[in-house]
């Protein structure tokens, strides 16, 4: 059996695919440093799995923990590599946490892999690489120069990966995310953000359950057939699935080159406004939005060609937006129910 590394396991992304890797039939080892996310998300995951999870609090920051956890755990065959910090605005505020983290993590995960000659590793990416392109986008469209310190350790990652590729013996899948959405049937995992959300759909619950008061749809003056964004929500369990397809390409060596990279997304775009209609239909819900100005740094409509993943890998989505939004709502009301029992 394959002993596959999770790294920021305990994550949104991170535990869903912590739970089809188990489906699968592989043995799994997770870390964490619970940077944004919490210790129970281990125990629901082990629920969920009917398994225990392997986990260890390690910080990818700190080089000399992560090499003697590699160290003792070199048997891996292949690695996940999730753990970064992801939002936008926050990384323009803060630059240097997003180059240590996302950047420096990644260098030192990659040197302690070398040093165990553990050589498969799936890296996070994410559409923000393209930027402002031509729906839909295939993975040869243009990277142009990052919008955001946290866009940037993206490009800088896939370029330290694919050069560490012409190094060694690594073989690399990078993914680009699209938006993921939605959460386990289960409603024992989902998206946790702390603090304000940035993102749609977690504002969207979140308004519908009480927490927020109002959501603000950011402009509607875009040129689009309602005036709003188009964006590529897919669900964060076909995403999950992609991961394990990713590392059976890799585990089986179906690759024709070292560094491979892959549009996880539906090839649909849907508005900000049709999502919020989506919401309402399938939950019963009337949500309270109103239309304010438009959020900077917003690009009007992207979403993916996703024929690469389905050649190669043979993945494509299972699931649509309705069932994103009911599992999406479904969570925010098991969270709810769950703030007000520990009350
Ligand atoms: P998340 O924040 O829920 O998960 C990341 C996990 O990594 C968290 O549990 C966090 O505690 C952990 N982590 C952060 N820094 C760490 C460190 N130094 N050491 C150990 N663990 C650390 O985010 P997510 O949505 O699951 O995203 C996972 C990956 O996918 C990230 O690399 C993100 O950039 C990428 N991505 C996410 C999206 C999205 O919209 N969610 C889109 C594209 C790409
Ligand atoms: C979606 C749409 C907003 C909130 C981000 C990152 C990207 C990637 C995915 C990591 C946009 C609109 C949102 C609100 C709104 N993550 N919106 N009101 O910006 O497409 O992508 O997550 O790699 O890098 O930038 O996602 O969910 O923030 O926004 O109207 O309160 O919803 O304007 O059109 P985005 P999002």
């Amino acid at each position: 059996m394959s002993k596959i590394l999770v790294t920021g396991g305990t994550g949104y992304i991170g535990s869903h695919t912590v739970v089809e890797l188990h489906n699968a039939g592989f043995e799994v080892i997770a870390i964490d440093n619970f940077d944004n996310s919490y210790p129970d998300v281990i125990e629901n995951i082990e629920k969920i799995s009917s398994k225990k999870l392997n986990f260890e609090n390690v910080d990818i920051r700190d080089k000399a923990a992560l090499k003697a956890f590699i160290a003792k755990h070199n048997d891996i065959t292949a690695v996940i590599h999730f753990a970064a910090n992801k939002a936008v605005g926050e990384s323009v505020q803060f630059p240097l946490k997003y180059y240590e983290n996302n950047v420096g993590g990644t260098v030192n995960l990659l040197q302690a892999l070398q040093e165990n000659n553990i050589n498969n590793i799936v890296f996070s990416s994410s559409c923000t690489v393209y930027g402002e392109a031509t729906p839909p986008v295939d993975e040869n469209a243009p990277i142009p120069v990052a919008q955001s310190p946290y866009g940037n350790t993206k490009q800088i990652c896939e370029e330290v990966l694919m050069d560490q590729t012409k190094a060694s013996d690594l073989k690399v899948v990078a993914l680009r995310y699209f938006n993921p959405v939605g959460a386990h049937d289960s409603a024992l995992i989902g998206e946790l953000p702390i603090g304000v959300p940035n993102n749609l759909v977690p504002f969207i619950t979140q308004t519908a359950i009480g927490k927020r008061e109002v959501l603000t749809v950011f402009g509607d003056d875009y040129p689009t057939p309602d005036g709003t964004c188009i964006r590529d929500y897919i669900h964060v369990v076909d995403i999950a699935l992609a991961h394990v397809a990713a590392i059976n390409y890799l585990l089986n060596k179906k690759y024709t080159e070292a560094f491979s990279v892959f549009n996880l997304g539906t090839g649909n775009g849907n508005s900000v406004l049709e999502v919020i209609q989506s919401f309402e239909k399938e939950t019963g819900v009337k949500l309270n939005y109103k239309i304010g100005p438009r959020r900077t740094g917003d690009v009007v409509q992207v979403y993916a060609s996703c024929e690469k993943a389905l050649n190669v890998l043979g993945w494509k989505t299972e699931r649509d937006l309705a069932n994103c939004m009911t599992t999406a709502w479904a969570w925010e009301k098991a969270l709810a129910a769950k703030n007000s029992s520990s009350n």
